[in-house]
């Protein structure tokens, strides 16, 4: 999709919401689209009807003219055409030829410029979207290093190192997860340091990029799998921090990437870390595919990301942290396990792990397992089934708020 911040033009499509039609229904005209949409009006409606208006000229492509009377709405108008025109079939023979959609967007001056900065949003939103939904034979991690590696932006530096740096810096729990593929594994490390950056404040985003669940498809159940240990005697692994873990469950294998990914971050001098993760399925039993739940050990850091979720308008939800969690991943072989006997708190006890890694100072982990990738289609946005590119936008006003701090 392209965005153009104009007036309207004869050939556009010009769309409006009309609250006499019902939610959700959308009338075409060959010069005019109107859309129902759910009072209040506010930013998740125009982002339905945007994506709504979208998704009805998908397939013949064109321009949708839209006027957005605030940032907001700016914002939102924008966010919603890219989702209803985002094209999931990546390896469809005519995807190449596909038609562009055109948005034209009408805005006071004086927000031309949050316009320009949302087409960017956008071009980054498809583009997450495009690697959640593109398949592991595909997709490697070596694939995935060279996606990062062309991005051709200035200030940005992308390196990568594979299966023996791993190992060399200790990341047992890293190097033991990618034993498990025959494919070269990468820890992928991008810098962005722009002229003006704040000097006090690194931001940390880490997340696991496994291209594949590699806990394998026909598990024994949870609660026999540590007996198996017996099978090859004794899976104890040492993280790049130089705490052990007990492996219990060769499934839990998202943390044990992020416990040396975390590590790493801090180490290599962030002080805010924040993590996205689709790390377990309890979270998406307690929140669907709506919210993703979140954790933080700092109440500060968290205003700033409560704040930046309000804006981008992704739905997120605070859950706890509590020491008293920590018992039910304690080991009697090592200094932590990976798992737990408990049914009970899956997604806290999860995040009380990563804890174990992240060193000292501001954390926050984002547990993402339901909102990233959809196994149905959802009205919100005409989301389709695959991934919805959740965080991006999070991402971009948080750092956004430390830029400006
Ligand atoms: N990638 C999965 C978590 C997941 C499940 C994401 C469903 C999205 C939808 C993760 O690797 C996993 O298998 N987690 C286990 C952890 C458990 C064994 C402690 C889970 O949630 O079942
Ligand atoms: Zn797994």
């Amino acid at each position: 999709m392209r965005l153009e911040t104009r007036e309207p033009s004869g050939s556009d499509v010009r769309a409006t919401i009309d609250s006499d039609l019902r939610a959700g229904d959308v009338r075409r005209t060959d010069t005019e689209l109107r859309i129902g949409a759910t009072a209040p009006l506010d930013a998740d409606a125009f982002r339905t009807a945007a994506a709504l208006a979208a998704r009805s000229l998908r397939s013949e492509g064109g321009t949708i003219a839209w006027r957005a009377e605030d940032a907001e709405q700016v914002r939102a108008i924008a966010e919603g055409t890219a989702y209803g025109a985002y094209d999931p079939g990546l390896f469809k023979r005519d995807y190449a030829n596909r038609s562009e959609l055109t948005l034209a967007l009408a805005a006071p001056a004086e927000l031309a410029d949050l316009a320009t900065r949302q087409a960017t949003i956008i071009r980054h939103l498809d583009a997450a979207r495009d690697l959640a939904n593109r398949p592991p034979n595909d997709l490697t991690p070596v694939a995935l290093s060279a996606h990062a590696k062309s991005h051709g932006l200035p200030h940005l530096t992308v390196e990568s190192h594979g299966r023996d740096w791993i190992e060399d810096q200790g990341m047992g729990a890293f190097a033991a997860v990618a034993a498990g593929s025959a494919e070269e594994p990468q820890l992928i490390v991008m810098r962005y340091d722009p002229p003006g950056a704040p000097a006090d404040v690194t931001l940390g985003l880490v997340g696991k990029a496994i291209t594949f669940d590699s806990g394998g498809i026909s598990l024994k159940p949870s609660l026999r799998m540590q007996d198996m240990k017996g099978d090859m005697c004794g899976d104890i692994l040492r993280a790049a921090n130089g705490k052990t873990i007990e492996i219990i469950n060769t499934d839990a294998e998202g943390r044990l990437i992020l416990a040396d990914a975390l590590h790493y971050a801090r180490d290599t001098g962030a002080t805010h870390v924040i993590d996205f993760a689709t790390l377990t399925g309890a979270m998406s039993i307690a929140l669907g595919d709506l919210y993703a739940g979140w954790f933080a050990n700092d109440d500060d850091f968290a205003a700033h990301i409560d704040a930046a979720a309000q804006t981008s308008g992704e739905h997120a939800w605070r859950f706890p942290l509590h020491p008293r969690y920590r018992r039910y991943v304690d080991s009697d072989f090592a200094d932590m396990k990976n798992g737990s006997e408990l049914r009970q708190a899956g997604a806290v006890l999860a995040a009380e792990f990563l804890r174990e890694f992240t060193g000292e100072g501001p954390w926050a982990h984002f547990d993402i397992a339901g909102p990233a990738f959809l196994s149905r289609k959802r009205p919100d946005y005409a989301l389709d089934q695959g991934g919805t590119g959740y965080g991006v936008r999070l991402i971009v006003e948080l750092a956004q708020r430390f830029a400006a701090a």
